[in-house]
């Protein structure tokens, strides 16, 4: 269906120009989720995928640049190692079942995070995934798994300091670019509007780098309830801040 007949009105009322270029998303909430509906927590992360294939399909559709997702943090190898498992499990399917629709969608995949504690099975799949979608043209995938904004912060200055001590690099020659282009996120633009789901106010040590001016939007509904009215919901909101960066205006 062409995009300009199936417009939700919500956002047809918005000028394009307005709408976030880069979308990243904290999906929290899969565990309470669950738990309301007496079902065990791992249930909740299952649902969660369908709000990720939905989430993906309706960002592609509606031609957003880049979606970023949190969907394993560096500090989330603390849950039971139970949970751990079917999280590492889920991971790899959704590689293998995902590749269709992502292929379908023009959707380019990318992983941001620490490759090294990751299972060798989950990064076979997901490098796979990646180089098959590297020549796709539209939206942009970024899954961020086993990511850490500090930890990506000391991985960036490892590197920088093995260039200055090759001689490559001076330290006065390093900036604010240098470092970006130092992060996971090397090449990427900034989010430019930052959902969590499930009503907590933190960041939890997602893109710390990259969200200085992020547009944040928090829903109170857990992330396997997230679905296409949410998201332009949070788009819609977006287009009515009036972003300063310091400044007076927007
Ligand atoms: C988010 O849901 C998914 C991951 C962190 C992998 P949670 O599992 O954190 O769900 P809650 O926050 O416990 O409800
Ligand atoms: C953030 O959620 C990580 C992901 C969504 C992958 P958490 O559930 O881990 O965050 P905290 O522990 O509530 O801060
Ligand atoms: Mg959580």
């Amino acid at each position: 269906m062409p995009l300009t007949e199936s417009i939700p009105e919500v956002l047809a009322a918005v000028p394009r120009e307005r709408w976030p270029r880069h979308v990243a998303i904290i999906m929290d909430g899969n565990g309470r989720w669950a738990q309301r509906q007496d079902l065990p927590r791992i249930e909740g992360h299952r649902r969660g995928v369908a709000s990720v294939r939905r989430t993906t399909e309706e960002c592609a559709r509606l031609g957003i640049e880049q979606l970023t997702l949190y969907c394993l943090s560096s500090e989330n190898w603390k849950r039971p190692q139970p949970e751990i498992d079917f999280l590492m499990h889920l991971l790899e399917q959704y590689m293998i079942e995902e590749r269709t629709t992502i292929m379908e969608n023009n959707l380019r995949v990318r992983m941001i995070g620490r490759r090294e504690g990751i299972p060798g099975q989950v990064l076979r799949e997901l490098d796979k995934t990646v180089e098959m979608s590297s020549t796709n043209s539209g939206t942009r995938l970024n899954l961020a798994i086993n990511y850490g904004g500090r930890s990506e912060i000391v991985d960036a200055m490892r590197s920088i300091g093995r260039e200055i001590v090759a001689g490559e690099l001076q330290p006065a020659e390093v900036t604010e670019a240098t470092i970006a282009e130092h992060l996971y996120t090397a090449g990427l633009d900034d989010p430019d509007l930052l959902v969590r789901t499930a009503g907590e106010l933190r960041i939890s040590n997602f893109l710390l780098w990259q969200i200085s001016y992020a547009e944040i939007w928090v829903t109170e509904r857990c992330w396997p309830e997230f679905d296409e009215a949410t998201l332009h919901a949070a788009i819609v909101d977006y287009a009515r801040r009036n972003r300063k960066f310091g400044g007076l205006n927007g």
